[in-house]
């Protein structure tokens, strides 16, 4: 499709004004409608019925991906879309809400699904509305189908007394980009409903809240959103109505790998619930590449208390590894921490040599691919660049060493360094406070396993590291078996998986690993050092 002129004549030439009552604002863009050949509307119309969404794909490509974006309107692949359906067409519905229909992906796949039911598509979007008037046309449900241009989140959507399916993708738009008055609503319509909302919200929380408050018991749906929900904070809403109000009962996740959304790299979740039910085991799939994508069964059974008990639920679906004899957690041999934070690399890690006293410049790790290139020792500090960190009492500096530093913060104090938010939760703002060196530096954020790197010569390390304390002092050559195994059987599978595959180990993550306990790693220190021995004398 060339230009809007010619997708509008589409619509118009496949019948989008004769589904319903077309707004002033569809009328509108109707009026610019160019004219098209017959044959390419019997093309389209072919397209359609065969369950194709031509239009669709026309509008996002003359939309650019941030005006997308704006609107949350990236639309459902079709093997998602019919995965979803087939799931949800075991039951009866009398009328299905598509809340934030687009060109109609799931409001026409149901139409067909579905032959008698009443059909609902509600979007903010006037342009996405005449699409999904058109395809409605298109597959003779124009009689019962309501397609309404407005707000899912005020939508009128009277009880029915018979099951309502809501099916679909609730938009996704971080809540820097939701207005005052969206939020408010956000929280005013939890807090009337007994719950606690995070103003860090996205859209699609708003989409799960507006559901909770139409839905009825005997209603159903399926939504399929970004995972983030699962594991943060702000999600904590949607757990709850998911786990309460909406009745959910199976949760299949996407995993990156299987790429389910072309052209939002994300890790996607694919929710389904029955309102007044309360199952006491809940269904948590997987779906790790795009063959599985088509179908939403299996996954494992999980208690509703562990869902309860957890504020991340993602590790859910993992069953707990099985413990070899004589292993232990990571978390039982070392303590592992996160490394400090300078709020301002520019000012605190150096570029180039400053005229600074050596006693405040550290030789640190300050970037995850100097750790990958030492595995499995860190032998010369030389290659780090140096972090400044300064005594926070600038007293036990000698004149001129104070002099040399003053210079040095007027110039970071002109840049308004001190006003940054860290520095200001500092206890002195010039003072970034690097941890104590750990023998064992590791990376924990990265598309591999992480890496685990000996650190004999002390480098400090800045959080694109965790720093491994042991928890009681440890010899050199214990320290070095803990490393080799981690290095060779350290998987993703205990981090948390973002966008694209980037797997991430929080500190407590990390200590979940399993290690062999120290008899183990004692042993496997004395047989590397007579390994060691032996080559020497062979030599
Ligand atoms: C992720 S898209 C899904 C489109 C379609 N259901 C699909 O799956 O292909 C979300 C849709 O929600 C619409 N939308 C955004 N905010 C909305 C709101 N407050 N009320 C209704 N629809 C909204 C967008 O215009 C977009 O079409």
């Amino acid at each position: 499709m060339r230009s809007e002129a010619e997708l509008l004549g589409l619509a118009l030439a496949l019948g989008a004004d004769t589904v319903g009552t077309l707004t002033a604002r569809e009328r509108a863009l109707l009026a610019r409608a160019a004219p098209v050949t017959q044959s390419r509307v019997r093309e389209v119309r072919e397209q359609l019925r065969a369950g194709e969404d031509p239009l669709g794909e026309a509008l996002c490509a003359l939309r650019t991906v941030s005006e997308r974006r704006a609107r949350g309107a990236v639309y459902t692949p079709r093997v998602i879309v019919e995965a979803m359906t087939a799931w949800a067409a075991e039951r009866p519905a009398a009328r299905i809400v598509d809340p934030g229909v687009g060109s109609g992906r799931f409001l026409l796949a149901a139409a067909r699904a579905f032959p008698e039911a009443e059909l609902v598509g509600i979007d903010t979007d006037p342009f996405a509305c005449l699409l999904v008037r058109a395809g409605l046309a298109v597959h003779g449900a124009g009689s019962r189908a309501r397609v309404v241009l407005g707000d899912f989140r005020r939508a009128a959507l009277a009880p029915r007394g018979a099951p309502t399916l809501f099916l679909g993708n609730p938009p996704y738009v971080r809540h820097h980009a939701l207005s005052a008055s969206d939020k408010a609503w956000f929280v005013t319509t939890a807090r009337a409903a007994g719950l606690r909302a995070s103003a860090l919200a996205g859209l699609h929380a708003h989409f799960f809240l507006a559901t909770s408050c139409h839905a009825r018991p005997g209603d159903f749906g399926a939504f399929v959103t970004a995972a983030e929900w699962l594991d943060v904070n702000y999600g904590a809403l949607v757990r709850e109505l998911f786990l309460e109000r909406l009745g959910g009962g199976a949760l299949f996740l996407v995993e990156p790998r299987a790429r389910p959304f072309a052209d939002a790299d994300t890790t996607a979740v694919v929710a389904c619930f029955c309102v007044g039910e309360r199952p006491q085991t809940l269904r948590f799939g997987t779906v790790a590449d795009g063959a599985e994508l088509g179908r939403l069964a299996g996954g494992r059974a999980v208690a509703r208390a562990r869902f309860e008990a957890s504020s991340r639920w993602t590790g859910l679906t993992r069953r707990a590894a099985a413990r070899p004899a004589g292993h232990v957690e990571l978390g039982e041999l070392f303590a592992v921490h996160r490394g400090q934070v300078t709020g301002d690399n520019a000012t605190w890690v150096e570029r180039e040599v400053a005229n600074l006293p050596e006693r405040v410049r550290f030789p640190a790790v300050t970037r995850a691919k100097e750790l990958f290139a030492a595995v499995p020792v860190l032998a010369e500090l030389a290659g780090l660049r140096r972090v400044i960190d300064l005594p926070a009492d600038l007293d036990v500096l000698s004149a001129s060493e104070r002099r040399r530093v003053e210079v040095f913060l007027r110039a970071a104090r002109g840049r308004g360094v001190h006003l940054g938010f860290i520095a200001q939760h500092r206890k002195a703002w010039w003072s970034v406070g690097l941890h104590a060196p750990a023998p064992l530096l590791a990376t924990y954020m990265a598309r591999r396993p992480p890496a685990f790197v000996r650190n004999p010569r002390g480098a400090r390390h800045l959080n694109i590291a965790h720093g491994l304390y042991p928890r009681e002092p440890l010899d050199d050559a214990v320290l070095d078996a803990v490393a080799r195994y981690l290095n060779t059987n350290a998987s993703l599978s205990g981090g948390r998986t973002y966008s694209g595959g980037l797997t991430k180990f929080e500190p407590r993550e990390m200590q979940r690993l399993l290690v062999p306990g120290l008899e183990l790693l004692r042993d496997a220190a004395r047989e590397q050092g007579r390994g060691a021995v032996a080559r020497r004398a062979a030599r």
